[in-house]
């Protein structure tokens, strides 16, 4: 038999939201793994600071601005990335927002704001990178979602919203490109450790509740995600599309 590659080399990959949190562990790893990776986000400072981690790990890294609320700066961006890099073979929209409010709570600004990252953003990192990738005949693309794509969490009605709406899209790109080399797939991890969860995550009343339903006994870690993540995009993934992978400690298998 043939033997799973899980190697990325010489292939050329962007993240969203590359500056903080999850897509950093994601953009570091996938330059682990041997890719060329593109770290977009608004905050060039931050996204400086994680390619001059990447390459003093031997990995291979360029930070370029984007705000993916911005389409014409989405289609400027992935058409320059695509001319000067040769190839956009992996794209792992990560960029997302993730307040909460109680329903009654939510103003039209919140819900703009939400869905204009998490949907339009990302629909639209799709279509961009999705026009490469049917040209080449090949790619992989990853959209971050979140457990709360498949189950109701009290105060997040938006979020569950955008992120059910993430699986749907993931779904339906699958359909209309997997016969022509380019696999979508989603990843939905469960409560994650980051900079930014950890002082919610180090709240040890806080840290219990969110236990209670993680059967696994544990948060996720940034490596729990990117692994999913390699996976999907390394030829060992080819099979897999439309599919949501839960990295979530089997909260939603209750
Ligand atoms: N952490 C968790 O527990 C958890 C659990 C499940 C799912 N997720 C999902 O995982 C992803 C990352 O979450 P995180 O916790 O790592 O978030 P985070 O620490 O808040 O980081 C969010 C990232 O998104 C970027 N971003 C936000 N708005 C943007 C815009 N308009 N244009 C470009 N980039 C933008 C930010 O970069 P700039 O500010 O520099 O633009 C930042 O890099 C999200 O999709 C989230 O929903 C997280």
């Amino acid at each position: 038999m043939e033997y799973p590659i899980f190697a990325l080399t010489n292939k050329v990959a962007i993240v969203t939201g590359a500056s903080k949190g999850i897509g950093v562990g994601v953009a570091k790893s996938l330059a682990h793994a041997g890719a060329t990776v593109i770290c977009a986000a608004r905050d060039s400072k931050a996204l400086n600071s994680v390619v001059a981690d990447i390459q003093e790990e031997g990995g291979t890294a360029h930070a370029k601005h984007l705000d993916v609320t911005n389409v014409a700066q989405i289609k400027g961006l992935f058409t320059e990335i695509s001319q000067e890099f040769g190839a956009i073979d992996i794209l792992v929209n990560n960029a997302g927002l993730g307040f909460n409010h109680a329903a009654v709570d939510v103003t039209e600004q919140d819900w703009d704001d939400m869905m204009n990252v998490n949907q339009k953003g990302l629909f639209f990192c799709c279509q961009a990178a999705g026009e490469v990738m049917l040209k080449q005949g090949s790619g992989r693309i990853i959209n971050m979602s979140s457990q709360a794509s498949v189950v109701g969490i009290k105060d997040h009605a938006v979020y569950c919203t955008s992120k059910g709406g993430v699986n749907q899209l993931t779904r339906v790109l699958a359909l209309e490109w997997s016969n022509q080399g380019v696999t979508v797939n989603a990843v939905a991890p469960t409560f994650t450790y980051t900079p930014g969860t950890a002082e919610r995550l180090d709240n040890p009343e806080y840290l219990e509740k969110v236990l209670e339903r993680i059967p696994a006994g544990k948060v996720a870690t940034m490596t729990d995600v990117a692994a999913a993540v390699v996976y999907l995009a390394s030829p060992a993934g080819a099979m897999v599309t439309g599919s949501v992978l839960m990295v979530d400690g089997g909260w939603t298998a209750q």
